[in-house]
């Protein structure tokens, strides 16, 4: 199964890489936004590959996470910051992998800890692209992937309770082959958040309203539902192929 799933994340990563080549969407000299993880990943790879082979060139690149500036050093693809004078802090387009998609295209993103650096760069592109193997459509967000909330560490105790009196149930992220808690890109701390389904099967919440009222909680630096800035979504079909929405 492990195996599919990462042939399906490659297939809808390099898909979708072609496809807005062909579309003009990905074009030379742009600005574009690299996501991170395993199915960000293979669309960096075909990105190198088509600047490679010279279908397109003078790319500037933003990273969301160590992971993707560390790749795009290996690749040859140039990385700037959003601050920088050639970025501007706006984007041409920005493609990342997601945890969980509902029907209305709201997403959970996050579970490589990377949300806060990512949701700076899919609110500030023109286009934003969703690549995904089949496992990550869902009816309703928040009852079965838990939301990663960033919080600063100073508000770890007081975030996770304002957290809780919204239904969740915060639990700090432990580090895997490091002792203690996972620690951000940014020096941050990650409180993982689950909502109980209700039981007559309705959404515990809007995920809109809920973006906006976690990220008013002191100390939360950002949080991982993306709702606001609808994504064009490549996804594969158990069946070989991939779906555009
Ligand atoms: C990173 O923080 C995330 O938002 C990823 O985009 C998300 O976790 C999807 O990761 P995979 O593509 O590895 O499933």
């Amino acid at each position: 199964m492990t195996g599919n799933r990462e042939e399906e994340k490659k297939r809808a990563a390099f898909s979708a890489i072609d496809d807005l080549i062909r579309e003009g969407r990905i074009f030379s000299g742009m600005k574009i936004g690299l996501g991170t993880g395993s199915t960000a990943m293979p669309a960096v790879q075909r990105l190198a590959e088509r600047i490679a082979d010279g279908s397109v060139s003078g790319i500037r690149a933003v990273a969301t996470s160590f992971q993707t500036s560390i790749a795009c050093e290996k690749l040859g693809i140039p990385v700037f910051s959003m601050n920088a004078k050639e970025i501007g802090g706006r984007l041409d387009l920005a493609i990342d992998g997601v945890d969980e998609i509902s029907p209305q295209k709201h997403l959970i993103k996050g579970g490589g800890a990377a949300l806060l650096r990512e949701k700076i760069i899919a609110y500030n592109a023109d286009i934003f692209v969703i690549v995904a193997d089949s496992s990550k459509a869902v009816q309703m967000l928040g009852t079965g992937f838990p939301l990663p909330v960033e919080v600063v560490p100073e508000a770890r105790v007081s975030a996770a309770a304002s957290l809780a009196a919204l239904g969740a149930k915060p639990v700090l992220r432990e580090g895997v082959r490091k002792a203690g808690p996972v620690i951000t890109d940014n020096g941050n701390l990650i409180l993982d958040c689950l909502w109980p389904a209700p039981a007559d099967g309705s959404a515990p919440f809007d995920p809109a309203e809920m973006e906006s009222r976690i990220n008013a909680i002191p100390g939360v630096a950002e949080n991982g539902f993306f709702t606001r800035n609808p994504p064009a979504v490549y996804i594969a079909a158990a069946d070989g192929s991939v779906q555009k929405r």
